[in-house]
């Protein structure tokens, strides 16, 4: 493990930026790959460590997974997959991987144990247990969190509505529906991210949409997928903060996936005043992605509503920087989902106030009143091994006058490897605490 670190100011932050390949799509792509007939190419696959948890998670179901050179190659196993043996899964610090995996499995016969580290234990499993038992399998949770045990078995196709928006809980129900006689049907109450929806269309799925609501077919084979990652518009979020905030600062982020359900996170730094230019869109895969320039700017604070959160929820604590450091006030609200991610985000971001910053936490939000442009004062602060609470408050260093110390950078391999390196490259001055 890294000791902590010291990020401060450094040289003006300038350059080009190719950030890891998008976790979400990942995610999906092997999940994906392993049900499909045939061998699908996922490139730019640079790793981390959630992606590679799912990675161990597909192999141990029976897929044959090869890693090299950022180019996954995946052997399916057509919708039969699945062990007749009893299965222990390790979902390490991913939710993404639990909740997904649990829909994928629970269509078969079989009996698979998820667990996952300390983090991933504290996290709600309930709101993907429901619609599965409701769909006929056979679920215990550890009072409502992991580990998790699924006897999956013939489910039956449901109507559900989503009582939270949320990615993970929708995509874990179309996943077991797809393996389900029928048609399963999710109502959402807010748009969120639809990698799945478009993966499998361009895999030959049955899925058909409507603003609010996502259908399944399920007994429908899968085609393999040839799919390029985008770069991860959560981790290109953390650079487009920075950029904003560091005086002279330019970055040009390659091939950043511009999904619109993933845009709201640069959408709203937008707002805030911030110069970004999305260059030529090209689509892949289903998948929209550009370059996307960003250059120093002054922001103001802004008022995020509700219905913007699930567009923005993983860049919400990076925002939250942008915010510290802004002109006038930032209010956010409806963002109760942001306490049951890695860590309580909304408690970590407190934290800001031990750095120089004005911040009141909410139960469901906050309210920020920015600098102005006057750096931070700086301090240390806790990651609380969440890898997204590290990269802003790297981010917050840059913007600060005695540097911030990171207690544990080594979390940040969880979704970005190589994150405190690139920081280091673009001029950002780093060195240990
Ligand atoms: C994700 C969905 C979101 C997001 C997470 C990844 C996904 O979670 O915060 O980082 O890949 O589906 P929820 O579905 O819990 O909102």
């Amino acid at each position: 493990m890294t000791a902590a670190l010291r990020v401060g100011p450094g040289r003006v932050l300038r350059g080009e930026v190719r950030v890891p390949g998008d976790k979400s799509i990942a995610h999906r792509a092997l999940l994906l790959g392993a049900l499909a007939d045939g061998t699908s190419v996922v490139r730019g696959f640079t790793g981390g460590a959630d992606v590679e948890a799912t990675l161990g998670v597909v192999q141990a179901l029976g897929a044959m997974a090869r890693w090299k050179d950022a180019t996954v190659e995946i052997t399916g196993r057509g919708l039969e997959l699945g062990r007749d043996a009893p299965v222990a899964l390790d979902c390490a610090n991913s939710g993404t991987t639990m909740r997904l995996t649990a829909g994928l499995v629970a269509a078969r016969a079989g009996d698979v144990t998820l667990d996952g580290d300390a983090s991933l234990r504290r996290r709600p499993m309930e709101r993907v247990a429901a619609p599965l038992r409701a769909m006929g399998a056979r679920i215990d949770t550890h009072e409502g969190r992991p580990p998790l045990r699924v006897r999956g078995g013939a489910l039956e196709a449901i109507e559900y509505v989503l009582p939270v928006a949320s990615a993970q809980v929708k995509s874990a129900v179309l996943l077991a529906g797809l393996r389900t006689a029928g048609e399963t049907r999710i109502h959402e109450p807010l748009p969120t991210r639809d990698h799945t929806e478009r993966m499998l269309a361009a895999m030959g799925g049955a899925v058909t949409r409507t603003a609010a609501t996502v259908t399944v077919r399920g007994g429908v084979a899968l085609r393999p997928l040839m799919l390029t990652l985008p770069a991860d518009p959560s981790s290109a979020a953390f650079f487009a903060v920075a950029a904003s905030l560091v005086p002279g600062a330019e970055l040009v982020l390659r091939d950043v996936g511009l999904n619109p359900t993933r845009t709201g996170g640069l959408d709203l730094l937008e707002r805030m005043g911030a110069h970004i230019e999305r260059r030529t869109v090209q689509e892949e895969g289903g998948e929209p992605r550009a370059d996307v320039v960003v250059r120093a700017g002054r922001l103001h604070g802004i008022v995020i509503a509700p219905h913007e959160v699930p567009g923005a929820i993983d860049e919400l604590p990076v925002l939250a920087i942008a915010a510290a450091l802004a002109e006038g006030e930032t209010r956010l609200s409806g963002a109760a989902e942001l306490r049951v991610k890695e860590s309580d985000r909304l408690a970590a971001l407190a934290q800001l106030r031990d750095v120089g910053g004005d911040v009141d936490i909410t139960d469901d939000g906050f309210v920020i009143r920015g600098t102005g442009g006057r750096p931070l004062r700086g301090g240390r602060i806790a990651a609380g091994g969440d890898h997204r609470i590290a990269m802003a408050f790297a981010v917050a260093g840059l913007g600060s006058e005695g540097g911030i110390e990171i207690d544990d950078p080594d979390c940040a391999r969880v979704s970005y490897p190589g994150f405190f390196e690139q920081l280091v490259a673009l001029g950002a001055g780093v060195e240990p605490a």
